[in-house]
């Protein structure tokens, strides 16, 4: 099978989906992989790399003429992406792995079924052990919980250490993080490695204890509700107790210098955390680095892609974290999808992974297929855009080259 993998195309996207580490392990898989010339340049690998692991590297043109299969980061659903995508990369026969932004509710991904192609959205895959090697979604949070912190403290007006000096004792700098998932346990690691004197809240009680084990404080807001959902997540909670949360965690707020916040609900808007009121009671100089910025920040303040300063308070939303660390983070992916792909090729063709009649497919594909046979074969995706049927094709309007009008 040949494997194609394009240079990325959302403006400011630096990852590669393929590392030459990678090139031999999918080569076992039984993929022959085809590169587009400098793919992988922005993420510090060159085509010499690539071609000395075994891969053939080709222009745009070839590698779309040649390959069976498209790896990606960012799949064309992606509302980011250029939307003639669809129609260059798309085709029956054909299967893409990536990104694909399932829960974004966008017409592109009816768009992308209606090709006619099969995708995998890995942002979907089930939070079990098996699944551990290939898990996107901690690998690049990962990323993002270490580079939330080097935000904070390159635009910070003080150091994060205490320091003991002839010209006096510096009070180590206190950071909170809102949110103990895989970014934020990151973050407050991250921290602490800095110097600094750092504490952690989540909703989900079972973060108590690992927000412990990397050396931060667990606040505890008093606040008796079971944050837990399926799967690892949080659950949504409503009004009420978000806008009591928001007043206790403005006073919290209040005695630290920097706030990360990394709180996030599966499919829904981020919850918001911290008033603009929280923000202006925190010392002056302080920073917030709002990394839900992406799904609508958990800062009132916050604005996606950019850096707002308040009454002498900072309030930074960054988007696409892990991909301003290309190289690193390249890796970390290349090497989940390599596992994924693996795990595609042992489970034969595309038919055998089946769709929601399959009661004997492996979990891990089942719940990442996004789209097969012209029809959105992911019910979760099929409910957040509020579609109960899975073919489209049968139910919307089709245009003559297949796409939907
Ligand atoms: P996420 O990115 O969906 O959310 C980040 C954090 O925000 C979560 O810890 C969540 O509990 C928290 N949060 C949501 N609403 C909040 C609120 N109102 N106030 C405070 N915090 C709030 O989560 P992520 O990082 O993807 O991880 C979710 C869980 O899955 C974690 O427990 C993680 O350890 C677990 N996990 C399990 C894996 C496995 O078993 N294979 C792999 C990766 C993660």
């Amino acid at each position: 099978m040949n494997l194609g993998i394009l240079r990325e195309t959302i403006a400011g996207e630096r990852r590669v989906a393929v590392v030459p580490a990678t090139v031999p392990m999918l080569a076992k898989a039984g993929f022959a992989v085809f590169l587009e010339q400098g793919a992988g340049v922005s993420a510090g690998f060159p085509d010499e790399a690539f071609v000395a692991a075994g891969a053939t590297v080709a222009t745009r043109g070839d590698v779309l003429k040649r390959a069976d299969h498209l790896l990606a980061v960012r799949l064309p659903s992606d509302p980011r992406a250029p939307h003639a995508e669809i129609a260059a990369l798309a085709r029956s026969g054909r299967t893409l792995f990536g990104l694909a932004e399932p829960l974004s509710g966008s017409s592109r991904l009816r768009e992308l079924a209606a090709t006619g192609v099969t995708a995998f959205a890995i942002e979907l895959l089930p939070r079990i052990t098996r699944a551990q090697s290939m898990d996107v979604l901690s690998s690049q949070a990962t990323i993002a919980g270490y580079k939330a912190v080097l935000l904070a403290a390159a635009q910070l007006d003080r150091m994060m250490p205490m320091m003991m000096t002839a010209a006096g004792t510096l009070a180590a700098t206190r950071v909170l993080v809102l949110g103990a998932g895989v970014a934020g346990l990151q973050a407050l690691a991250t921290a602490k490695r800095l110097g600094a004197v750092t504490s952690g809240y989540d909703i989900r009680a079972a973060a108590a204890e690992q927000v412990k084990s990397v050396g931060a404080k667990f606040v505890d807001l008093g606040l008796e509700a079971s944050g837990e959902g399926s799967g690892g997540y949080a659950k949504a909670m409503d009004e009420a107790f978000y806008g009591e949360q928001r007043s206790r965690l403005g006073a919290v707020a209040a005695e630290h210098e920097v706030v990360i916040t990394t709180a996030a609900v599966p499919g829904r808007p981020a919850p918001k955390l911290l008033t603009a009121e929280a923000v202006r009671a925190m010392p002056l100089g302080s920073i917030v680095v709002d990394l839900a910025a992406e799904r609508g920040g958990n800062c009132e303040l916050t604005k996606p892609g950019e850096s707002v300063e308040v009454d002498g308070r900072r309030v930074i939303g960054p988007i696409d974290l892990a991909s301003t660390v290309p190289h690193h983070a390249s890796l970390m992916y290349a090497r989940n999808l390599a596992a994924f792909l693996t795990l595609f090729a042992k489970a034969g063709t595309p038919a055998l992974v089946g769709g929601d009649a399959d009661p004997v497919a492996d979990e891990i594909l089942r719940d990442t297929l996004l789209c097969r046979d012209g029809a959105l074969a992911s019910p979760t995706v099929r409910a957040r855009l509020g579609t109960s049927s899975a073919s489209l094709v049968e139910t919307l309007p089709v245009s003559a080259k297949g796409v939907l009008t």
